[in-house]
């Protein structure tokens, strides 16, 4: 369709209140958008269209033709993965040059994924996300997965490990059967619950069990969605488990740059005309940025609640010197 017959299409729906219409020609604008490479316009209008879970559950279940039936582990009944709708894109991501050629080539790859296909080849499809804890792992997996268009199955390994022997491994290869049938992210949170080495003495044979059975779905998993797995503990997972993967993202804490950037973002929308953020941005070198935002996050709070009064250097000062506090004791603990 072109766009004009788009737009006659969308005004129809509109006139017929027709919902369900109205959906899929904004979803086919949409996606028209973002194959001419408009990815901001294409992630905006999707953003718009989608507000609410619920609409997009009814989206993606319609679109997949089935509804999200998840599956439990047999022993306590709990579910293995949930379903997770992604909403942040790159505007919402502070990254390095060189992870963001990284990302950009795999999307590339998966979009064109058909194409190689028929030269015989298959784009990059086993991610690795490694670095310490509230650096972007988990929010890197939601851009990519948003700026892709899949949902984002999720689990963290603790829930797939089972209390009873052997049921581990059919938790794991559940897991891969649900995530076959459809293309998502399929994202394994914690992965070092798993990946740690398998010469290590205190291992119990259970868990070398797991890693195998693991090792074994990985490899044999020939599907069209993007595996992606993070750790925050790289050092404790095997080598074999290391070259399973087509590509290894490290991410690291941020540089003073990157604060400064980081700081700007979350304050935007209020006065910060005198806070000095090149100096605070020295104060918080070895913080992540889930510890940066906790102190922005005080200070919004702050702001907001005195009746829009300006950030400046004494309130997000004490919110600094805070978190350096908190940092502090919890290096302490864990000496
Ligand atoms: N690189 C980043 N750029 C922007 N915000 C970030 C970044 N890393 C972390 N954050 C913020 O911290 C929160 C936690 O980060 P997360 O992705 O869960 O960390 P990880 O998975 O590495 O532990 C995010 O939701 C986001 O608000
Ligand atoms: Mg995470």
């Amino acid at each position: 369709m072109t766009t004009g017959e788009l737009l006659v299409a969308l005004f129809e729906a509109y006139r017929n209140q027709d919902d369900n219409a109205f959906m899929n020609v904004g979803m086919t604008l949409v996606k028209e958008e973002k194959e001419k490479n408009h990815y901001v316009l294409s992630n905006k209008l999707r953003k718009i269209l989608l507000s609410s879970d619920e609409r997009m559950e009814k989206t993606y279940t319609n679109r997949l033709n089935r509804t999200f039936d998840l599956p439990k582990d047999k022993d306590n009944g709990t579910d293995l993965l949930k379903v997770i709708y992604p909403r942040k894109t790159f505007d919402d991501l502070i990254i390095s040059n060189e992870i963001k050629k990284q990302l950009d080539s795999i999307i590339k790859e998966y979009d064109k994924k058909e194409m190689l296909k028929a030269y015989g080849m298959v784009p990059k499809r086993k991610l690795l996300f490694c670095g310490p804890p509230g650096c972007g792992k988990t929010l890197c997996a939601e851009v990519v997965a948003n700026t892709l268009d899949l949902p984002i199955l999720y689990t963290c390994f603790d829930s797939l490990i089972s209390s009873y022997l052997g049921e581990t491994a059919s938790n794991i290869r559940k897991v891969f059967d649900y995530a076959s049938k459809n293309n998502w992210i399929l994202f394994f949170d914690e992965f070092d619950a798993v990946g740690k080495s398998r010469d290590n003495i205190d291992e119990t044979s259970e868990l070398k069990r797991v890693v195998n059975s693991f090792l074994q779905i990985l490899d044999g998993f020939e599907c069209d969605s993007l595996i992606i797995a993070a750790t925050n503990h790289e050092k404790s997972i095997d080598t074999a488990l290391w070259r399973r993967f087509d590509e290894i993202i490290l991410f690291d804490l941020p540089n003073c740059n990157q604060i400064k950037k980081f700081i700007k973002h979350k304050l935007r929308a209020f006065e910060v005309d005198n806070l000095n953020i090149e100096y605070f941005a020295k104060k918080l070198k070895d913080c992540s940025y889930a510890d940066i935002e906790r102190v922005c996050i005080a200070s919004i709070k702050r702001c907001i609640m005195n009746g829009n009064e300006p950030i400046n250097d004494k309130i997000f000062g004490e919110y600094v010197a805070k978190e350096l506090k908190r940092a502090e004791l919890i290096r302490k603990i864990g000496e």
